[in-house]
């Protein structure tokens, strides 16, 4: 294996079958480039120079493309690639032991290739499967699940022995769904087809004016009215309109579109056909994060049957002139991907630069044509919206926060997975119902999100109180709040894209900050400039990421100042200054459990 295929016959025929099937079109260059990858294991320079001219681009476009993607390879890499899930659940379960000892059994470092070019071991971020971690990603195509020292043992020993991928034990694979509370989503599925007959029943005037009835916010993070989004899209003046399904995922400790797309894709494509009924579009793309891989092939087998069904393709349930199709679009390892006009550039075949908005996609987006992006469980939704009709979906969840919401829980608890509750759930329910015992914090909608301490779980997940895209990780009095904070600053780090100096700079100092301080050369004054550089990054950077990076760090050294104070170079530590008794007066003094801000200025 590993071969470099430069001018063989084989690399010939498989790209010029390729380009064929993707009509050498440029804006399938990172499906090209990913496909091109999984048969040849990785993209020599004299390919991505056919594949270059073959496009009409230059070498220069098409390596800038492929040198933004982390699963995209311009240099040799292992016939085996093990990369390690490295959210900070997994790292709970033991990530971070069991790969020193994969790498000790096949006598490589973390991040290099052996010198027999068999294998590398390394660490991506958060896989989507938190709650059967420690997970891995094999040659980015294959999962590896409820990882232990035994089953490393024993793929340390397939790997040794050459073994293929395709002959480990398949139970290796095997992703639950862990559906644990269900409600209007998760609950029974409708018949296929049923929710798009409704709609054109009622007509697209009549079912976009449901879909505002309804309130439906959507579920990716920002909570923007889904109808308004719609009706932006279909008054945006333009020859032919764009659905899009974000299901890129990349939030650490959110898997609930996993689950939707396993066990709900009829749905999912059912909704973004009824959302080409209503704006008027033509063409469907959902973009699947790239560690989502092999839900490709059941994904199209639906696409397949719907088609079969006349639930997709030319004259949709028969209506003359509702046609449309969805394609899918596999990403390659990018978290600012997920960002709605990086993902818009990434289906281009571009590098997921974020776009200087307005003009926002619902105008220009997809190739300058009116697009609308929406998220899996938005899609989901809709549907729902279009049997029940849109005031029974907004009579449910609260006045703001309308209908029901999928929680992806991990983290300290006894039962990790998937949780459906109406909007105005409180915390302390979930905690309850997930069997969280002893919990110190939960960090609600991913790091980006908000992290609250145990005061707070009488709150409620609502987009006017605790809003979410769904990400729910518990954290148990044991856990280092600071650890927490610190392994969230380096994934945004990792993954800022670096197009502006406010982020990218300033991601890297704050990585530089914490580390330093949990070395214990620290001081009061990094935790000061921690501060300043988030108030700096959230008004200054050019997208979501930057802006929201800080956001742990500022809730965790509000909330949880002693995990902070103890890493501290001096001030308390010296002889006979006992931090765990002065803690505990504090807290009693206070009774919260930010006693690190008592202990600055005690009364
Ligand atoms: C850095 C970043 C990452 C994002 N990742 C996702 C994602 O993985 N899935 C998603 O639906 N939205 C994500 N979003 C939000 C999208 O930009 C966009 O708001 C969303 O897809 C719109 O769909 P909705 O209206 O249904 O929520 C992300 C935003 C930012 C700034
Ligand atoms: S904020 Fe970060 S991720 Fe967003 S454009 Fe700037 S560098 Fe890229």
């Amino acid at each position: 294996m590993n071969p470099n295929f430069q001018g063989t016959s084989v690399a010939e025929t498989d790209l010029l079958q390729l380009l064929a099937r993707h009509g050498a079109e440029p804006q399938a260059l990172v499906q090209i480039l990913r496909e091109l990858q999984e048969l040849h294991g990785w993209l020599p320079r004299d390919v991505l120079k056919r594949v270059a001219d073959a496009l009409g681009l230059t070498l220069a476009q098409v390596e800038g493309a492929a040198g933004f993607y982390r699963f995209l390879h311009m240099a040799p890499v292992g016939t085996y690639r093990v990369l390690f899930s490295d959210n900070v659940t997994d790292r709970m379960l033991g990530s971070v032991a069991l790969m020193d000892d994969l790498c000790r059994r096949l006598g490589v470092a973390p991040g290099r290739l052996g010198e027999d070019g068999l294998v590398s071991v390394d660490r991506t971020s958060c896989t989507g499967l938190c709650d059967q971690g420690p997970a891995l990603l094999v040659n980015h195509h294959h999962v590896v699940t409820r990882l232990d020292a035994t089953r490393v043992a024993q793929l340390a020993g397939l790997i040794r022995a050459h073994v293929p991928v395709s002959q480990w034990p398949a139970e290796w694979f095997e992703v639950r769904d862990n559906i644990r509370r269900a409600d209007v989503l998760m609950g029974e599925p409708s018949a296929p087809g049923a929710a798009l007959a409704a709609a054109l029943a009622r007509g697209a005037d009549e079912m976009l004016a449901e879909i505002k009835r309804s309130n439906l916010r959507g579920r990716g993070g920002a909570g923007f009215a889904t109808g308004l989004k719609w009706e932006l899209c279909r008054r945006s003046p333009g020859v032919g309109r764009v659905v899009v399904c974000n299901a890129d995922e990349g939030e650490p400790g959110t898997f609930k579109d996993r689950v939707l797309l396993s066990r709900r894709a009829d749905a999912v494509f059912e909704g973004m056909t009824l959302a080409a009924h209503i704006v008027g579009a033509r063409r469907g793309l959902l973009y699947l994060r790239g560690e989502y891989r092999y839900l490709l092939e059941p994904l199209l087998a639906v696409l397949q049957r719907r088609r079969d069904t006349r639930l997709l393709g030319p004259s949709i349930l028969g209506r003359e002139g509702f046609d449309f199709d969805i394609a899918i679009h596999v990403g390659a390892g990018a978290y600012v991907c997920g960002e709605e006009s990086s993902l818009i550039e990434s289906l281009e075949g571009k590098r997921g630069t974020p776009r200087i908005r307005p003009p926002f996609p619902a105008e220009h987006g997809y190739r300058g044509l009116p697009t609308i992006v929406n998220n899996v469980e938005t899609f989901c939704a809709v549907g729902h919206i279009a049997l029940q009709g849109g005031a029974w979906w907004a009579g449910i969840g609260t006045p703001q926060s309308s209908g029901t919401k999928v929680h992806s829980v991990s983290g300290d608890c006894e039962r990790p997975g998937v949780y459906e509750y109406p909007f105005g759930t409180r915390i302390g329910r979930i905690l309850e119902d997930c069997g969280a015992r002893d919990t110190q914090a939960v960090q609600v909608g991913g790091p980006s999100g908000v992290c609250l301490s145990a005061f707070e779980f009488g709150r409620r997940i609502a987009f006017e109180d605790v809003p979410t895209a769904g990400a729910f990780m518990v954290f148990d009095r044991s856990r280092d709040m600071f650890e927490v904070a610190r392994g969230f600053a380096h994934f945004f780090a990792h993954e800022s894209c670096g197009f502006c100096t406010p982020c990218r700079v300033g991601t890297a100092l704050v990585v530089k900050r914490m580390d330093k301080l949990a070395a214990g050369h620290g001081s009061r004054h990094d935790i000061d400039v921690l501060f300043e550089l988030d108030k700096l990054m959230h008004t200054a950077t050019h997208c979501g990421l930057g802006a929201t990076a800080c956001n742990p760090l500022r809730d965790t050294i509000l909330k949880f100042r002693p995990a902070y104070e103890r890493h501290l170079k001096s001030l308390y530590f010296e002889p006979g200054f006992d931090l765990d008794a002065e803690l505990s007066v504090a807290r009693r003094m206070t009774g919260r459990h930010d006693a690190g801000a008592y202990l600055e200025n005690p009364p």
